[in-house]
């Protein structure tokens, strides 16, 4: 068993850009600040209590797609020795479901599990050398693209020769712009050898209602996890938020097909981050755009995946096709 984990940043350089990135997203017009600024220890431990959350659907309907294909998934494509490398890993904890099963029938099974936050990383780690002791594990902690070349270079160095099958779970897909989205699977694709196969989680269309209350769960999880991003900016960039003068807003906005979550500042008021060395002014009412989820239809997810080069393997829905599991394959 090898299971460790590499972090691609330094503390000083991952400080300079997140000082730069927020001090750029709050001086746009419409105020904004990046997800990946959301997974910090705390903000990953929140996003976990999310998951768990019963309106939140697309933990739930993703597993039990995993619970019901992985055996078929494995026995189909798992018998070849495999490199898995998932992007945005957090706890991993869907991904052990297909991983059993692979180890079922395969004895080289490598599992790169990229993710920005060490702490989530290093305790999916500890988890996933209890459940399996037999995977070669190593853990990255970098954002996708840092994430993936770094694998490439680990999978070429090691001269590792395996079909590399990359997880995308958890509807990451759609925190993307549909056209970012795309650019970014090309990304993949072009680093992918013909039959290499990648996974990607999709949140399907559906009832507004179930949208909205999925972002706006009534134990606050969300919005304590919303919030948390102007807590790590405190602490981390030395902010003067105060959290309370800021709250949860997020809806369905029918016309882009998205959930928009943002902050909305309760008052006027202006707060200064001694990294950005300014402050920021915020009116009444204005809004800092935190993340967008994207829902798709499975004509789209085609179309997609056709405009990046790959072909459909075939769509796994869950019993109520809230949500799609699109296998993509290489050719
Ligand atoms: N990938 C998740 C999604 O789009 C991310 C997410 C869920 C999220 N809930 C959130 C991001 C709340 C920010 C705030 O559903």
């Amino acid at each position: 068993m090898t299971a460790f984990v590499l972090d691609q940043l330094d503390r000083l350089t991952f400080i300079r850009e997140f000082a730069h990135d927020v001090s750029a997203g709050l001086s746009a017009e419409q105020k904004q600040l990046q997800p990946k600024y959301f997974y910090d220890r705390k903000g990953s431990e929140l996003f976990e209590e999310i998951c768990r959350q019963p309106e939140y659907y697309l933990t739930r309907a993703e597993a039990s797609i995993l619970r019901t294909y992985s055996p078929y998934i494995a026995r189909v494509y798992g018998s070849v020795p495999s490199a898995i490398i998932e992007l945005g890993s957090g706890s991993s904890a869907k991904t052990i479901i297909l991983l059993q099963e692979f180890v079922k029938v395969q004895q080289r099974l490598y599992y790169f599990p990229i993710d920005i936050s060490h702490s989530a990383l290093q305790r999916a780690l500890m988890a996933l050398s209890d459940h399996l002791p037999a995977i070669k594990i190593t853990g990255l902690s970098a954002d996708y693209i840092g994430g993936i070349a770094k694998a490439g270079q680990l999978i070429a160095g090691e001269q590792i020769s395996a079909r590399m099958i990359v997880l995308f779970l958890g509807s990451s897909i759609g925190n993307f712009e549909p056209g970012e989205a795309e650019s970014f699977l090309g990304i993949i694709a072009e680093k992918l050898s013909p039959g290499d196969l990648v996974l990607v989680g999709f949140d399907l269309h559906k009832n507004e209602k179930v949208l909205n209350a999925a972002y706006n769960d009534s134990a606050g999880i969300t919005a304590r996890f919303n919030l948390n991003i102007l807590d790590r900016i405190n602490r981390e960039l030395g902010g003067e938020f105060e959290t309370r003068h800021f709250r949860h807003f997020a809806f369905y906005n029918k016309n882009e097909k998205r959930i928009e979550m943002h902050l909305m500042s309760t008052c006027r008021q202006n707060v200064y981050i001694r990294e950005a060395g300014r402050t920021f002014d915020f009116d009444r009412g204005e809004t800092i755009h935190t993340e967008d989820s994207y829902k798709y239809t499975v004509r789209q997810i085609g179309q997609m995946a056709k405009q990046c080069g790959l072909k459909v393997e075939r769509h796994f829905f869950d019993q109520n096709r809230m949500f799609d599991l699109a296998m993509f394959r290489k050719d």
